[in-house]
């Protein structure tokens, strides 16, 4: 964290994370593909995704020792499908990664969103809910020009295992790209929020993949960018 912004900054915007995440639930889900009330897909849908394409991904410098590259590709993942993303980008690219992992690591049980008291929906409806992380600042993040940021939706939103990150970053100067994965839910307005929570950047539109999104498919979004 850095020491030198005003833990008054961080507190509101943390606040207005959390809020943002819970409020919209209905509306949300409303949103999503599916109309039944519990519409998100089952847990083996992420535990099926792909994975051998993380043997396959060319080994990437980790941020955490110091960019090698222009441009970053920073990923929370709880089951490895935005990971699968996140590393075909950073393959296509030759982008550094960094993954924004929680201190507590989330099990298939606090993953049970059909369960209410499970910790992911504890979380959810707690609106001062706070997730620690090993590391919320990349070394050497003033060097990238491109931050790439992927996610789970999680209840229609991004997860919100990604805020520290998101609101510990200074990205002023720099590209951010917003991508996630989900069952059926669209990327819909997560990336404008996180644009807002964070306050700086060049914020551009995001895109939502599959679980087992290909190569292909993630190549030729990252092409349409223009980078
Ligand atoms: C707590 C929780 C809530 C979820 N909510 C949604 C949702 O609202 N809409 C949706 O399409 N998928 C939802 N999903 C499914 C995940 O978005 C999807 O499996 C995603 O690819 C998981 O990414 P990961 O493997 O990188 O964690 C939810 C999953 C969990 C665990």
């Amino acid at each position: 964290m850095r020491s030198s912004e005003p833990l008054s900054r961080r507190t509101f915007l943390k606040g207005a994370f959390a809020a943002a995440a819970v409020l919209p639930m209905g509306a949300s889900l409303a949103a999503c593909a599916a109309p039944a009330e519990k519409s998100e897909p089952q847990p083996e849908d992420a535990e099926t995704a792909n994975p051998s394409d993380q043997e396959n991904v060319q080994t990437q410098s980790n941020a955490s020792s110091g960019p090698t590259s222009n441009i970053l590709v920073a990923y929370f993942s709880a089951t490895g499908n935005t990971r699968g993303v996140a590393e075909k980008i950073a393959s296509h690219l030759g982008a550094d990664v960094f993954e924004i992992e929680p201190v507590e690591p989330y099990s298939a049980e606090d993953l049970d969103y059909n369960n209410s008291d499970s910790r992911t929906s504890r979380e959810h409806d707690d609106p001062i809910r706070h997730v620690d992380l090993v590391q919320s600042e990349p070394q050497g993040f003033d060097s990238y020009g491109t931050v790439f940021v992927g996610y789970p939706i999680w209840w229609g939103q991004a997860s919100w295992v990604i805020e520290d990150f998101i609101v510990e970053n200074d990205f002023s100067g720099k590209t951010v790209i917003p991508f996630c994965t989900s069952g059926s839910s669209p990327i819909g307005s997560t990336g404008v929020n996180l644009a807002g929570f964070a306050g700086t950047g060049e914020w551009l539109e995001g895109e939502r993949f599959a679980a087992g999104a290909t190569e292909e498919e993630v190549a030729a979004w990252v092409d349409s960018l223009g980078l």
